[in-house]
């Protein structure tokens, strides 16, 4: 039986050969509709902090004279190391709620898979703040009713997108269900997931030609649809794709949901149409929140804070924009700073001509 104690019937067959004939699908739909428990994620104040060792150069010698390492010590060739801590995420309050699609938006860099990693509960103690499932501290239950596709997936090439699937059911689902649920389980997430053109392409990789990059995406999302989860939670599901297979992507995500799924994803540059979709919007700069709310809200919020766009644009374009505004602003001071304490510390240093 699949996990959440679903029953499910269907074609029969082994591994070797998964070719099962489709299940009825209102069969197929008992076992991906009637589904989960609705799963209210909640996270507040999220922090998250590494510490990073920061290898300052060799000390700068005047030009001309050589820089001898090694004998009297300053370790690596005089390079020495300090650790310092990194703030990657600041304080992130937000929440999914079931039958929703939370966007996580930002530039490159902003924190967007660290967040995803901590709501997928693959951080688990090593932030700070709270992640409540259902109201309740995230639970080994509730581990297996999360399914997490990460950005970059491992599928075996030369499987095909049945076998692939019916491989994982086999792997993932109770042994005490029979082969024959596993197999119709693997027939529903095809389905479900509009795979039955290609399920019987093999996935392929760069060197072997296999199923185009939006129906791999789709495989991926497949191998978590297969533990039926509450929550499903995916890094960067719609990047390399063109902007019509991430609609129909996005589209599939946002059904999923609305039976009842909470889906949380991070998504770089979005067109319009896929934006529309999102119900909620967290954008994240260097870490920190920039807005937190409905996705078709977020303009007006900029507006009335005075970033208000000349002309009519993707909203998810002009939030990328502004989020890169922030970004680059703050690596400017950061930068100035810097300069300003190594100029003064050239000033300190014994022995250093002072500067003209
Ligand atoms: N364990 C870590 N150690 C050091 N730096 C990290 C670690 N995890 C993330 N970072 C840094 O945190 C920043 C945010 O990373 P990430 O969450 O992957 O951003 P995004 O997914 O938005 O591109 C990056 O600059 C990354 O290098
Ligand atoms: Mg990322």
């Amino acid at each position: 039986m699949p996990p959440n104690g679903q029953s499910v019937h269907g074609g029969g067959g082994g591994l070797v050969s998964p070719t099962a004939a489709p299940a009825p699908s209102s069969k197929m739909d008992c076992f991906l509709t009637s589904v989960c428990t609705p799963l209210n994620l909640q996270f507040i104040d999220v922090a998250y902090r590494v510490k990073v060792e920061r290898t300052a150069g060799p000390a700068k010698e005047p030009p001309g004279r050589i820089s001898h390492s090694g004998g009297g010590g300053g370790g690596l060739g005089g390079v020495s190391a300090a650790v310092e801590e990194r703030t990657i995420l600041k304080g992130i309050t937000g929440e999914a709620r079931p039958g929703e699609v939370l966007a996580v938006l930002g530039p490159s860099g902003s924190g967007k898979s660290t967040l995803l990693s901590i709501l997928g509960g693959r951080l688990a103690g090593r932030y700070s703040g709270t992640v409540l499932t259902g109201g309740r501290a995230p639970c080994r239950a509730v581990q297996r009713r999360t399914g997490f596709v990460a950005q970059d997936d491992i599928l075996h090439p030369h499987l095909t997108v049945r076998e692939t699937l019916a491989f994982c059911a086999m792997l993932r689902l109770p042994t005490s269900a029979p082969t024959s649920a596993k197999l119709a389980a693997a027939d529903a997430v095809i389905a479900e997931l509009g795979l039955g053109a290609c399920a019987d392409t093999i996935v392929g990789n760069a060197f072997v030609r296999g199923v185009s990059g939006g129906e791999r995406k789709r495989v991926s999302i497949g191998h978590e649809l297969l533990v039926n989860p509450s929550l499903l939670v995916l890094d960067e599901p719609t990047s390399g794709l063109d902007s019509t297979a991430a609609s129909r992507l996005v589209a599939t995500l946002s059904a999923l949901a609305r039976k009842g799924r909470t889906v949380v994803l991070s998504v770089h540059q979005p067109s319009s149409r896929v934006y529309r979709a999102f119900d909620s919007v967290l954008l994240l700069s260097e870490g920190s929140c920039m807005y937190y709310g409905p996705g078709r809200d977020a303009m007006d919020y900029f507006a009335s804070v005075g970033f208000a766009p000349g002309f009519h644009v993707n909203p998810a374009d002009f939030m990328l924009d502004l989020a890169n505004a922030l970004l680059r602003r703050s690596t400017a001071i950061a930068r100035r700073r810097e300069a300003a304490s190594s100029s003064r510390c050239s000033r300190l240093t014994p022995g250093s001509s002072p500067p003209r």
